[in-house]
């Protein structure tokens, strides 16, 4: 392939050229995913693999599943690294990353994620999310690495008063513990940067990550009776529930339901590659940034179930119920520093997200039959 671009015999020719890709190989060649086999973690793994970095990925397997090193693998070709630890495990992190200590930069996605389980059991959650996190730092800083990308969400915001909300907009008392979580690791991660522990770190804040892989080899695992609006409704679709509960019909919205900018997960995973080689590159403006990951635009509940339904041919049953306690009415990204200053845009459509989302769905009540 590389020899394809000079002429034949002309050893000094390629010599002189292959020089600067070599470097630029070994530049960009290891990336740590903490996380890996999780539901963003394991599409990032892909986007990672295509544009041939070599991934070590980092699970305890606490939220996933090993299986998913297959899915990967018969997606890209490539089997990716796996080693698993507890990242809590600074001993064990530190004899992993000193191994892994030529890596060009870590993602960081190994965290707990239910809002609800958060609430019941707070210290979990800050023992995982944050105390993961400074294991993390610490071993990092130590061991000399840089280049961190941070999974953090539009959680942070709560209810914004104007929107589109940018990443200026002020951070709201969390939510919840999970929320919480979110805003204490932004804000050690930005005190580690103004200490100079690290010098190129970006925070990524996803909006509402949906749908799977389009080989639906790869894809969401929600743990008994999903939480989340998009594995609700491909699990109502397949039959595994018996109805959908639209929360709120009265918001003052569209339609009377909430909006959300829905993300797809594999456009989300290209955002965290291209933050990667800014930080790379050293493009970074400052040593700490964030961004907001989504389309920008904001559908409705009802939108969503009828892009859903429209796409597959699959009626739902759904009604609308009360609102769930805690949720926001209304919120979607303003992407302008996304798009222009890190150079990334989302490409796929709500019916992607809906399509790729069933294929995963139908795939998963076949493998159990
Ligand atoms: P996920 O649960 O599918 O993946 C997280 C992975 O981390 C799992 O594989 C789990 O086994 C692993 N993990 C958890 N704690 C660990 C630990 N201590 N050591 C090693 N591995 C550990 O979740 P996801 O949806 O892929 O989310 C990834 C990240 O993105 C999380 O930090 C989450 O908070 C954040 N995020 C997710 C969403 C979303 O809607 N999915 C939205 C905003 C932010
Ligand atoms: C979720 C997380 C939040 C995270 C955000 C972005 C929860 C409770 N919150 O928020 O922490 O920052 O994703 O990733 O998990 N809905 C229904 N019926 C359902 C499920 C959901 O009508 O069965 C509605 C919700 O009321 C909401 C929308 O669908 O209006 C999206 O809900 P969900 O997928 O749970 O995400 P968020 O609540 O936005």
């Amino acid at each position: 392939m590389l020899n394809a671009h000079f002429p034949a015999g002309s050893i000094f020719s390629v010599h002189i050229f292959l020089i600067p890709y070599l470097c630029h190989m070994s530049e960009m060649r290891k990336v740590i995913v903490t996380g890996g086999t999780g539901y963003i973690g394991s599409h990032t793994v892909v986007e990672l693999q295509r544009a041939g970095y070599e991934v070590v990925v980092l699970d305890n397997l606490s939220n996933s599943e090993r299986s998913v090193l297959e899915g990967i693998t018969a997606i890209t070709g490539v089997q990716p690294a796996f080693l698993q630890i507890d990242i809590c495990d600074r001993q064990a992190l530190t004899d992993v990353l000193l191994m892994h200590q030529d890596a060009v930069g870590v993602i960081h996605f190994a965290a707990f994620k239910a809002v609800g389980e958060s609430v019941e059991d707070p210290l979990a959650y800050y023992a995982n999310n944050v105390g993961g996190m400074i294991s993390l730092l610490q071993v990092m800083s130590v061991l000399n690495m840089d280049n961190l990308i941070f999974s953090s969400s539009c959680t942070v915001y709560g209810q914004p008063e104007v929107l589109p909300v940018t990443e200026d907009a002020p951070i709201q008392p969390a939510q919840s513990p999970y929320g919480n979580t979110k805003q204490i690791c932004e804000e050690m991660l930005q005190d580690a940067a103004a200490a100079g522990l690290f010098h190129r770190v970006i925070s990524l804040r996803y909006f509402n990550p949906v749908g799977a892989d389009p080989s639906g080899l790869i894809g969401e695992l929600p743990i008994g009776i999903p939480a989340n609006l998009m594995p609700y409704i491909t699990q109502t679709a397949a039959g595994l529930r018996d109805e959908l509960k639209v929360f709120g019909g009265d918001y003052a919205t569209l339609d009377g339901t909430a909006v959300r900018d829905y993300i797809h997960v594999s456009d989300l995973a290209a955002a965290h590659r291209i933050a990667l080689e800014r930080l790379i590159e050293k493009r970074h403006a400052t040593a700490f940034e964030t961004f907001n990951i989504g389309t920008g635009k904001g559908s409705t509940v009802l939108e969503v179930i009828h892009a859903f339904e429209q796409m597959t041919g699959v009626s739902l049953n759904y009604r609308i119920v009360d609102r769930r306690p805690g949720d926001v009415e209304q919120v979607w990204a303003d992407t302008s520093r996304a798009n222009q200053v890190l150079g990334w845009t989302a490409q796929r459509t709500l019916e992607d997200m809906a399509a790729s989302a069933w294929k995963w769905e139908k795939r998963r009540v076949e493998s159990k039959e």
